[in-house]
């Protein structure tokens, strides 16, 4: 046996599926990119960030060395409807996606509470987390029809903040995280009896650029979440991946309009425990 295959086993919970993850450079979508092909699945990357894509791939490559499926990357503004168009419409060439992730998201600097968040902030954030997510539910309905599919999952990524209040502003990204549960939830019943499974993503606040960049090195701002978790640390990215993974396979058969949480508690908790914080998996990327 080659060292890899038991550093990295090929389980095939995924085998003969294609996927297409949106925001696929980072974060949650790069580790999912890896584990999808661990788990056999062929993936076509996609992100706005075509440089991004670049170093990401490789990564993947250095990281699932011995997976069967075919990796791809694909500029993708999901912004734009023809950009997911032609995404999607490019794997064809594969036999038509079995997997969407519409993952791709913003939290904008400049988002603030109902006075001050700059209109044309709250259009970019919508026209990114809500019509990004439309765009990619519509292709994928369409490819998954036009290549017969007797099943199909999409999971697009929300957030805990549609769930529970916060008095730390970001209007227009909150706004938009509940408008993709409100989506799937519908997307998921039109769709039930084609066995086309739609699921939301509610991830806690995680130890990933998109909010660690805005977080910075202040110690009060972090302090004043860390107290709300009840492991005392911010979610990784590898733990939404192994999520993801599980919604995307047909492990996941009956789970369907789901607002998926993957929070370590948070949204259960009231008095938080006190003491040192709980270990975290590493992520496969670091
Ligand atoms: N990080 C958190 O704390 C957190 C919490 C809850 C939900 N989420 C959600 O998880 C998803 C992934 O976030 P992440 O934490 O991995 O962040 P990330 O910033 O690491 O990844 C987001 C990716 O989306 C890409 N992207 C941005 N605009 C795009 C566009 N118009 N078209 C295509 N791609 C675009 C970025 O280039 C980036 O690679 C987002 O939808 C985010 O809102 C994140």
């Amino acid at each position: 046996m080659a060292d890899w295959e038991g550093k990295y086993p090929i389980n095939g919970r995924l085998a003969g599926k294609n996927a297409i993850i949106t925001g696929a450079a980072g974060g949650i979508g790069l580790e999912t990119t890896i584990l999808f092909m661990r788990e056999g699945a062929s993936v076509l990357m996609t992100d706005v960030s075509e440089a991004s894509l670049a170093k990401a791939k490789a990564k993947v490559h250095e990281l699932a060395p011995n997976a069967k499926g075919k990796l791809d990357t694909a500029h993708c503004d999901v912004t734009k409807e023809a950009d997911i168009e032609r995404v999607v419409n490019s794997l064809d060439d594969w036999g038509g996606v079995d997997v969407m992730f519409n993952n791709a998201g913003i939290m904008h600097p400049a988002d603030a509470d109902a006075i001050d968040t700059p209109e044309k902030i709250w259009d970019l954030t919508q026209a990114v987390n809500v019509k990004g997510v439309w765009y990619g539910s519509k292709h994928a309905i369409i490819s998954l029809r036009r290549h017969k599919k007797s099943r199909g999952s999409i999971i697009n990524t929300a957030s805990m903040v549609a769930l529970v209040g916060a008095s730390t502003p970001q209007l227009a990204y909150t706004a938009s995280k509940g408008a993709v549960l409100a989506m799937t939830r519908e997307l998921a019943i039109v769709h039930a009896k084609e066995s086309y499974r739609f699921n939301s993503l509610c991830p806690a606040p995680l130890n990933t650029a998109l909010l660690q960049d805005w977080l910075g090195d202040d110690a009060a701002k972090r302090h004043r979440r860390e107290i709300h978790f009840p492991t005392g640390r911010f979610g990784e990215a590898i733990e939404q991946a192994q999520a993801v993974l599980f919604l995307a396979s047909d492990e996941s058969s009956f789970v369907n309009g789901t607002d998926f949480v993957v929070d370590g508690g948070l949204t259960k908790a009231y008095v938080t425990p006190q003491g040192p914080r709980a270990p975290a998996p590493a992520n496969l990327a670091r």
